[in-house]
C-alpha cells in the first residue's frame, strides 16, 4: 500500500499570527509540511524557518510562492490589505488556502474573491475565524444546535484587547477586530444580521476619528437582538466572552484559562495578555482541521461566504457610525457552493 505524501505548504506573512501558524503546522499538524515562507522581512522568515526546524525556501514575493510547484497549499497571514489579491491568486492556481480574517478590507474586495471561488466551482478557502475551533465556543454552539437553550433571543459579545498601538480608526476597529464578533454572532445564532446601530468612543478626545471602543447593536432576521462591545484598550488584558440568552436557558463562554488562586485575603485569576495565549488551543485545532481538509480534498470551516457576510455587516456598521442612525444590512443570497 502506498504511503500518503505530506502536502507542501507555504506561509505568506510570518509575523505574530503567521509565525504561530507556521509553528503549529510544523509541530502539531499531520499530513502537511512547511516548504516555503514569504515575508517582506526576510530575516524574520529565516528566523521562523529555523525555529520550525525546517529548511523551507524563502520567497520575497507572495504570488511567486503561490505559483511555485512545491507549494500545494497556502496560509495567508500578511496584513489585511493583501488578503484578497493573494486569495484570488490561490484560487486561480487551484491551491487550497487558510486565509486570515478579514477576507478583504472592503465588501467589494470580499465579493471579488467569492466570484472567483464560485466560478471555479469548488471551495478552496478556509477563513481564519478561529473561534469556531475554540472549545468554549464549540460547546456553546453545540448547546444551541441541540436546542438546550431553546430559541436564541439575545447575543452578547465582549471583546477586550489590552492596548493596541497605534490607536485604531473606526474602520479598522470594525473591519479588523469586531469582524470576529460579527462572525461569532452570525455563526452562534445561526442567523443573519439585518440591521445595526454602531457607536464609537474615540481613543483620545481630540482624535474624533480614532476609536478606542465600539458598541454594535444588532437586529437579526429571525427577530432576535444582540450587542457587541469591542474595546481596543481595556487596560487590564485580553478577554473574549460570549453570552447567549435563549427562551429556556442561557450559556456563557469562559475566557480565562488560568486557575483561581486564593491568598493574602484575595481570590483571583490571571488574565491572558493577547489572542495568541487566549486562543492558543483554537489555533492548533484550526490548523489541524485545515490539514485534515487538505488530505480529504475538501475545504471545511469558516468560508468565503462568512467573509463576505461579515464584511457586509461591517459595512453597515461603518455607515451607521457615519450617519449616527440605524443602518440596514444589504440583503444578500448565499451561493449554493456554501450550502451545508
Ligand atoms: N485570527 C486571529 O485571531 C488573528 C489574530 C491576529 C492577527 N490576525 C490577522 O493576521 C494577519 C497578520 O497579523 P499579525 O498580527 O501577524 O501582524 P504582524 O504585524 O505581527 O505580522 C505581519 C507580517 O507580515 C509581513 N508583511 C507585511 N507586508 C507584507 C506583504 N505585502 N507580504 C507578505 N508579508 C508582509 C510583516 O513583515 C510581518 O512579519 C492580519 O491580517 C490580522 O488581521 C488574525
Amino acid at each position: 500500500m502506498s504511503e500518503r505524501r505530506d502536502v507542501g505548504v507555504g506561509v505568506i506573512g510570518v509575523g505574530g499570527m503567521g509565525g504561530r501558524h507556521a509553528r503549529n503546522l510544523a509541530r502539531q499538524a499531520v499530513g502537511a509540511k512547511l516548504v516555503a515562507l514569504m515575508d517582506l522581512d526576510q530575516a524574520r522568515a529565516a528566523e521562523i524557518a529555523a525555529d520550525c526546524g525546517v529548511t523551507a525556501r524563502l520567497f520575497d514575493d507572495g504570488v511567486a510562492l503561490i505559483d511555485d510547484p512545491t507549494v500545494e497549499a497556502v496560509v495567508i497571514a500578511s496584513p489585511d490589505a493583501t488578503h484578497a489579491a493573494l486569495a484570488k491568486a490561490c484560487i486561480a492556481a487551484g491551491k487550497p488556502v487558510l486565509c486570515e480574517k478579514p477576507l478583504a478590507t472592503t465588501l467589494a474586495g470580499t465579493q471579488e474573491v467569492m466570484a472567483a471561488e464560485v466560478s471555479g466551482g469548488r471551495r478552496l478557502v478556509q477563513l481564519g475565524f478561529m473561534r469556531e475551533y475554540d472549545p468554549q465556543h464549540v460547546a456553546l454552539k453545540k448547546l444551541l444546535d441541540d436546542g438546550a437553550l431553546g430559541r436564541p433571543l439575545y447575543f452578547r459579545g465582549m471583546h477586550n484587547n489590552l492596548a493596541l498601538v497605534p490607536p485604531r480608526d473606526q474602520a479598522s476597529i470594525v473591519v479588523n477586530s469586531a469582524v470576529h464578533d460579527i462572525h461569532s454572532a452570525r455563526w452562534l445564532m445561526a442567523d443573519e444580521i439585518s440591521q445595526v446601530m454602531a457607536q464609537s468612543v474615540p481613543s483620545q478626545p481630540d482624535m474624533p476619528d480614532s476609536s478606542r471602543l465600539v458598541q454594535l447593536q444588532l437586529w437579526f432576521r429571525k427577530g432576535s437582538i444582540g450587542n457587541i462591545v469591542a474595546n481596543m484598550e481595556s487596560g487590564y488584558g485580553y478577554e473574549v466572552v460570549v453570552e447567549i440568552t435563549g427562551d429556556t436557558g442561557m450559556g456563557r463562554t469562559q475566557s480565562l484559562g488560568s486557575p483561581m488562586v486564593r491568598g493574602n485575603g484575595q481570590a483571583g485569576r490571571a488574565v491572558e495578555p493577547d489572542w495568541l495565549e487566549r486562543f492558543d488551543v483554537a489555533y492548533v485545532l484550526e490548523m489541524q482541521a485545515w490539514t485534515q481538509s487538505l488530505r480529504d480534498g475538501r475545504a471545511t470551516g469558516p468560508s468565503v461566504w462568512d467573509g463576505v457576510a461579515s464584511l457586509n455587516v461591517a459595512a453597515a456598521c461603518l455607515e451607521s457610525l457615519e450617519t449616527g442612525q440605524v443602518a440596514t444590512v444589504s440583503p444578500m443570497e448565499m451561493p449554493d457552493l456554501y450550502e451545508g
